[in-house]
């Protein structure tokens, strides 16, 4: 392509991490080559009026990518106004977006290939909880409760006993307006595969520890807290393989596209995927670019791959 390519960059959206996507947003655009890109931020606004389509009709960007997180920018939505308009764009589309949003479809679906999940229950939005009692009882506390189609941690709580989890399940009803997924906690190791598409398949950048300071990897840890809470996984080679495999399978099976980060949990050596994200954190403080960082490559040059790999 001759000239820069104009490059339309998602920003905002209707969930619960808008604010993320401004930061990542922010640290994207600062890592983007000006000499390569026009980069023209499109701002998704909150009640998702139809004005921002309009301004993307009329800008016709070359490409775009997302700095959506959740919501309709994750949820396959997005991916299919894009595919309709006929613009391309970086990342996972329509099917694979919308089957990682949901995490208890994305689990039934890698059980059926054999991925090793973690063992829960799907408590439909308003439904009565003491029906599924028995059946928590029987996985046995601590649970953990998170919104079916959340992230960023948010709106997740470790249940010790009955009580706790019945406010748990909601806080997700009423707060996050979505039906709650209750698994057993595991107190493993947590690690994140990150993803990228190759020429012949599924590459993994790097297998991440997680450094779980709080019982699970929560929001304050994710974006606050001032170290980056993660590293280059120092787990033996041969483990490493193995998550390596369950990631490329998961990823491949899911149908992702672009890049996406495999979250696992271990526990006596054995790997659960926990769940996909198809548009993972971009902020200064996310995984993603702090293992690119890490491995001596730079954001940039990172989303010039991506880029590319589309517009061929
Ligand atoms: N079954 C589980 N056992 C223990 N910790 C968990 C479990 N599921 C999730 N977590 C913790 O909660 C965090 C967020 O859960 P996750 O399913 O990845 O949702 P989100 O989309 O909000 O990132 C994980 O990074 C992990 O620390
Ligand atoms: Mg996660």
């Amino acid at each position: 392509m001759c000239g820069k390519v104009k490059l339309g960059l998602l920003v905002g959206g209707n969930s619960a991490e808008r604010e993320v996507s401004r930061a990542s947003a922010e640290n994207i655009s600062s890592c983007l080559d000006s000499n390569k890109y026009e980069v023209i931020r499109c701002e998704v606004p909150e009640d998702f009026n139809a004005g921002w389509i309009k301004q993307l009709a009329q800008l016709k960007p070359d490409i775009v990518l997302s700095a959506l997180h959740g919501g309709s920018g994750e949820d396959g939505s997005v991916q299919g106004l894009l595919k309709c308009m006929g613009i391309p764009f970086v990342g996972s589309g329509v099917e694979a977006s919308a089957v990682c949003m949901d995490k208890s479809l994305c689990k039934t679906i890698m059980k059926s290939a054999c991925i090793p999940v973690i063992d829960g229950i799907l408590i439909k939005k308003g439904s009565n909880i003491s029906a599924y009692e028995e059946t928590m009882c029987r996985i046995g506390f601590p649970l953990i409760v998170k919104p079916n189609r959340g992230g960023s941690s948010l709106g997740i709580t470790v249940a010790e006993d009955m009580e706790q989890l019945k406010a748990a399940v909601k806080l997700v009803f009423d707060e996050f307006t979505d039906d709650a997924l209750v698994e057993k906690y595991i107190f493993g190791k947590e690690v994140t595969c990150a993803v990228l598409q190759g020429e012949k398949g599924p590459e993994v950048i790097s297998v991440l520890d997680i450094n779980r300071k709080r019982g699970i990897f929560d929001y304050e840890a994710k974006y606050v807290d001032k170290d980056w809470s993660g590293g280059i996984s120092n787990l033996p080679g041969y483990m490493q393989d193995t998550i390596i495999g369950i990631a490329k399978k998961t990823f491949s099976l899911l149908g992702c596209e672009g890049y996406a980060c495999v979250d696992m949990i271990l526990m006596d050596e054995q790997v659960y995927v926990i769940e996909v994200n198809t548009l993972p954190g971009m902020t200064a403080k996310s995984l993603i670019p702090n293992a690119v960082k890490a491995l001596g490559m730079d954001l940039g040059s990172f989303l010039d791959r991506l880029i590319e790999y589309k517009l061929r």
